[in-house]
């Protein structure tokens, strides 16, 4: 038989970055070896409960069916009440699309706006997915570099990277990888050089309430309509209550942005399962208690953030700034590159190999010599694991072997 003929738009994409790090995690397990994942990109906490609990009383109304595209109308408004509450936004209930996560959240509005050969924004580093939607879209990526504002994106950034072409910037903030939150004031300024350009923003908020104070927890869905008018808010229930496996999430955006992604779902997924959009429509009518929940996760994280980052800075070669949010610690090991590594990844295989550690290289976020080290894992692995890494890597370096 020939090779299978992959389409162009799909053989262009990459597949995750992260997928040679768990393989290769993996062949280690199946060895007997025990290893710490620190690569993990969702919380270690169970759904809430009471979330549970309002899928299963979804079931037993019987909300089994077919929904609208756009989602249930209880989950458009439940969603449209509690940013009004929560942020002051002011959108409508069919300014909300239901969608399955973040993912496809993202995928729809980058869909119905690209067109090829448009210019899309991306600033330094990315979620691995960015640069993928925008192949998928025959886009042109265009990187910011952002290193020189410690990764947190500026409008003066934007400005200079803005040509005739550009159509979309994609924003994550707080963000993956790097753990950095783009303060209000400049996301505003961010969005309303784009507006003057007519470029679109696309905000990944699906870190949302992971900010640790001070750093501000803010929607781009409570700018003024203005301004609003050329955002699309993809948010996501994944992460804020550890609910990844439900795949649910939604876009905010104006009615006709919002109008074309419904097209687009009506002849892909159609909907996110019924019940979960039930459940989730009651968690966001619960709003104390789903807050509740969320600060139970956050403070958590901020432990073990607190106990993680010092520690990460006295490996010898390890540079680790405090993350603002997100559950991520973002290490710069270039220091650690010359004859022994010549790459990050160099340095994350000997970390698997020796200390059995396994972590993410920026490579794949468009920052090599960084790594990502997730804390969405318990105190006692990330424990184990600082002791392992100070025992190989704080040695002269003859001993390193
Ligand atoms: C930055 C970012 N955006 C979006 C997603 C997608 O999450 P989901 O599709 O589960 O909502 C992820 C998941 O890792 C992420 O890290």
């Amino acid at each position: 038989m020939n090779s299978f003929p992959v389409s162009e738009n799909v053989a262009n994409m990459h597949a995750s970055s992260t997928l040679k790090a768990a393989q290769a995690a993996a062949a280690l397990r199946d060895q007997g070896v025990d290893v710490i994942d620190l690569t993990v990109g969702e919380p270690d906490f169970d759904t809430p409960e009471f979330i549970k609990e309002y899928a299963r009383e979804g079931l037993a109304k019987g909300l089994t069916k077919y929904t609208s595209s756009a989602g249930m109308k209880t989950f458009q408004e439940s969603i449209a009440e509690f940013y009004s509450n929560r942020f002051a936004a002011d959108f409508a209930p069919s300014e909300v699309v239901a969608s399955c996560g973040g993912k496809q959240a993202l995928f729809n509005a980058a869909c119905t706006i690209l067109n090829p050969d448009n210019e899309l924004l991306i600033p330094k580093p990315y979620w691995v997915t960015f640069p993928e939607i925008g192949t998928f879209c025959r886009a042109k990526n265009v990187f910011i570099e952002t290193e020189d504002t410690d990764f947190v994106l500026t409008a003066k950034q934007v400005k200079e990277s803005i040509t005739d072409k550009t159509k979309l910037l994609i924003i994550n903030s707080p963000n993956n990888p790097t753990g950095r939150v783009i303060p209000h004031t400049e996301m505003r300024k961010i969005v309303e050089i784009c507006a003057e350009r007519n470029v679109y923003v696309l905000t990944d908020e699906c870190y949302l309430f992971f900010a640790y104070p001070p750093a501000e927890v803010f929607s781009s869905a409570s700018l003024p309509k203005e301004l609003r008018d050329y955002v699309c808010v993809a948010g996501s229930f994944s992460k804020t209550y550890a609910m990844t496996g439900w795949r649910i999430g939604y876009t905010i955006a104006n009615e006709e942005w919002s109008r074309a992604m419904v097209k687009l779902q009506s002849h892909s997924a159609t909907h996110p399962t019924s019940f979960v959009q039930y459940a989730c429509a009651k968690a966001m009518q619960n709003a104390d208690e789903s807050l509740k929940a969320v600060g139970t996760m956050l403070t958590e994280y901020e432990r073990r953030k607190n106990m993680l980052i010092p520690a990460l800075n006295e490996i010898n070669g390890f540079k680790c700034s405090v993350p603002e949010g997100a559950f991520y610690a973002f290490v710069d090991v270039r220091e650690m590159l010359g004859d022994k590594f010549k790459t990050s990844a160099d340095v994350a295989e000997f970390m698997l190999r020796v200390a059995h550690v396994v972590v993410t290289d920026g490579a794949g976020f468009g920052a090599d010599g960084f790594l990502r080290i997730s804390y969405a894992t318990s105190m006692e692995n990330l424990e184990n694991a600082v002791d392992g890494l100070k025992s190989i890597f704080n040695k002269t370096s003859t001993q390193i072997v």
